[in-house]
């Protein structure tokens, strides 16, 4: 297997647990994002054979790719923050849409191997207008600010590939996966709020936030992961699965953003004050809500964690982590948590 973005946050829990049920893997992506990181806590990089390039280098990915020789390939390496995007829209665009392009030419070029890929995009992929909607499969795609745009076009970009290389007899099956807002240990990501909160309780600050009325669909990392497994198993058996699938949390768990602070504050027994951010905020859907339905039906996968669960998990992280706890073997325990609780579903 080759997972793109293996030292982001969710690569890295993806590339740590696909390395615990005894995949063969290769990770590709540039540095981790974020000091610390995951990556380098839960010392992913063990068993993983690792390619550091970058994504807009098509000649060093296509080379990559084919030194690997993988069966399926789950691209996750983006740029993924919409505030970035903002200051910095060409990279974004460059890294977002047209690594996407550079992933499915190096697989097309590749030609033998590659029998499933996974193309990770977004929830922001959406239009999502008006909102308020639960949002399927079918809708409209857009994007209001160049992260969110950047995804929808990689949908678009995926969506073309799969009709004109991807569908005859022996082509590498391909699909989208659209999940948000996940959270988990070990994510320390800009403007993300979560990371935010850990941030606020190690440094003894307010967390600021920005829209505590905005509501968004969290779950736990795992959740989706387990939805991209699922996917890419399933389109390397050859199911009738090629397209774009959601993968959001269990319903209720579409929470606002006051909510899971106040919450996040007695995990913490009180040690997580929050202030109203003023700052200018780029324009952002007050409302985004995903229908998981037709993943559930058809691919027989469910958000096996709730919020309150994936709450709890978050914060015992990262106080494992403040207490000098073995990282990874803090993170194993936790994705074996997983599987029991996606075995009882
Ligand atoms: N975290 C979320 O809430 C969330 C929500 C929706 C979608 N996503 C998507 O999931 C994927 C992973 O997100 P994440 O939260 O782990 O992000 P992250 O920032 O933690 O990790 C991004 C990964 O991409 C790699 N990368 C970035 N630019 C690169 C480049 N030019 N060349 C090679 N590698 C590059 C980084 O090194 C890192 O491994 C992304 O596609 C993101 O858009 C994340």
């Amino acid at each position: 297997m080759l997972v793109t973005g293996h030292t982001g946050f969710k690569g890295a829990w993806l590339s740590l647990w696909l390395h615990a049920l005894g995949a063969e893997l290769t990770g590709v992506g540039a540095a981790p994002p974020s000091r610390p990181s995951m990556y380098e806590l839960a010392r992913v990089g063990e068993g993983v054979s690792e390619r550091r390039l970058d994504i807009r280098d098509a000649d060093a990915l296509s080379a990559a790719l084919t030194a690997a020789d993988p069966e399926i390939v789950l691209h996750l390496a983006a740029q993924p923050l919409v505030r970035r995007s903002l200051r910095d829209p060409a990279t974004t665009y460059a890294v977002n849409v047209m690594g996407t392009v550079n992933v499915l030419e190096a697989v097309r070029r590749a030609g033998s191997s590659v029998r499933a890929v996974v193309v990770v995009t977004s929830d922001k992929c959406y239009a999502n207008d008006p909102p308020g909607r639960r949002l399927t499969e079918q809708d409209p795609l857009g994007g209001r600010d160049p992260y969110s745009s950047s995804k929808a076009g990689a949908e678009l970009v995926a969506a073309a590939y799969r009709e004109s290389f991807f569908s005859g007899d022996g082509a590498p099956r391909l699909a989208t996966a659209r999940a948000g807002n996940v959270i988990g240990g070990g994510d320390w990501g800009e403007d993300r709020l979560l990371a935010d909160s850990v941030r606020a309780v190690e440094t003894h600050s307010p967390l600021r936030i920005r829209n505590p009325n905005a509501v968004r669909p969290w779950q736990h990392v795992l959740n989706p992961l387990s939805g991209y497994l699922r996917l890419a198993r399933e389109l390397h058996g050859g199911g009738d699965v090629a397209s774009a699938w959601n993968f959001g949390p269990a319903d209720g768990d579409a929470r606002t953003v006051g909510w899971i602070v106040g919450r996040l504050g007695e995990l913490w027994d009180g040690a997580l004050d929050w202030e109203l951010d003023d700052r200018a905020n780029p324009p952002e859907a007050a409302h985004l809500e995903l229908d998981s339905s037709r993943a559930e039906r058809e691919l027989g996968w469910r958000a096996a964690l709730n919020l309150e669960e994936a709450l709890g998990l978050v914060v015992a992280w990262h106080r494992a982590r403040i207490d000098g706890a073995d990282m990874r073997a803090v993170s194993l325990e936790q994705i074996a948590v997983f599987s029991q609780a996606a075995a009882a579903t």
